[in-house]
């Protein structure tokens, strides 16, 4: 055998590309005996009787098998649940984070080391949900954020100024918004929706919120079909309760989710994250009953939070979060953090988020925790 030359370490690291190495990873903050209110998780476990029954029914699952025809009867579930319209198809992603990033991928356009060809681009509002940007970036397209109005309204005029600029091929609506928690008026998004379609491009409707939201626009696309042809419908089971299972779902026409079907990884839902899901779909009345309590405790914790002095602002939500102005985010955070209560301090996100928090709506008891730790804090 002859001598090899000795591994060089560095060498091979910087063979991975610039931009990766200079990210940071995505972090989940440690919640060890704290209350978390920082991730828009359902704080609702499933009833005993629900537990033994789902236990039994993953216990007797073929593991020693890859994913088979089961996920097709998952789609046909989440079909009939969403009320997919007629000629349109659905998409598994392992949660919508991961449909996120195959959009991407189908849509980034090649550019050659002479910089020849022409790199694609997505469009969002923003503040909004952080995948959209990261997504783009590793896949390699031009990412435009176009502000939101102080309020965090559709800043129409604007977001059509930039359609029309840069001709985006995704146009991301989070419809509600991550982390502002509105639901932007449904005749500005359609005209937002009408320009970006009109120069060629494809428009996600992103509702991982849906359950707490008043409107979904899979009705806009039921009543004018036509006009929403290239409007694809992006949901995910993790608001609805299911965080830790990992499903999300795209329904499209067909001609499109046949193409994102190509990019997706054959077996990226595993036997056990289709189970639960179908589990879950069987009982969706639990899930329905614990999101409409929510919505309730929702109210009560808006009402206390304009009512406590100290929070600067308030906004309405349509998700299970709420945002809030205060004087100083940082001693708040911390402050809440010593109390065991984990919340996100979002004021560096964005300039138009200087100074708020995003507060997770829980049940009514942990938002009375959250409460106290906000109150002492502020
Ligand atoms: C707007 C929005 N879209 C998508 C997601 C991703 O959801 P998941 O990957 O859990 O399905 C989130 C998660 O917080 C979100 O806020």
């Amino acid at each position: 055998m002859t001598n090899a030359a000795p591994s060089s370490p560095l060498q091979a690291l910087a063979r991975i590309r610039p931009d990766v190495r200079a990210m940071h990873s995505y972090v989940v903050q440690p919640s060890a005996g704290m209350l978390k209110m920082d991730a828009m998780e359902n704080p609702f476990r499933l009833p005993a009787h629900l537990q033994a029954a789902l236990g039994q029914r993953l216990g007797a699952l073929a593991l020693n098998r890859y994913p088979g025809d089961r996920v097709a009867d998952l789609k046909a579930a989440l079909a009939q649940y969403a009320g997919m319209p007629e000629g349109y198809g659905i998409v598994l992603g392992n949660g919508s984070d991961e449909l996120i990033t195959l959009l991407a991928l189908a849509c980034a356009q090649p550019v050659d080391k002479d910089g020849r060809g022409q790199r694609a681009t997505m469009l969002s509002p923003m503040p909004g949900f952080v995948m959209y940007p990261l997504s783009a970036q590793l896949q390699g397209l031009d990412f435009v954020g176009v502000p939101l109005t102080p309020d965090f309204e559709l800043d129409e005029p604007a977001m059509l100024a930039a359609i029309a600029q840069y001709r985006p091929a995704i146009t991301y609506i989070a419809y509600p918004n991550n982390p502002t928690a509105t639901l932007w008026d449904e005749c500005a998004v359609q005209r937002v929706i009408d320009a970006a379609g009109a120069q060629g491009g494809i428009v996600v409707m992103d509702e991982a919120y849906q359950p707490f939201a008043s409107r979904t626009w899979i009705d806009r696309m039921r009543a004018e079909p036509a006009r929403n042809a290239h409007v694809l419908l992006m949901r995910t089971l993790s608001k609805f309760g299911l965080a830790g299972v990992r499903l999300g779902y795209l329904i499209g026409p067909t001609a499109f989710t046949a193409e994102l079907d190509k990019v997706r990884p054959p077996y990226n839902v595993s036997v056990l994250n289709c189970e639960a899901a179908l589990f879950a779909l069987e009982h969706s009345d639990v899930f329905a009953a614990q999101a409409a309590e929510l919505r309730t405790a929702r109210a009560d914790l808006i009402a206390a939070l304009r009512r406590m002095p100290g929070i600067e602002k308030c906004w309405d939500s349509e998700a299970n979060m709420v945002l809030v102005r205060v004087a100083d985010p940082a001693r708040a955070y911390e402050g809440m953090k010593n109390r065991k209560v984990l919340v996100k301090n979002v004021s560096t996100m964005h300039p138009l988020l200087a100074n708020c928090l995003r507060l997770t709506v829980g049940s009514a008891d942990d938002n009375a925790q959250m409460l106290a730790a906000l109150e002492a804090s502020l």
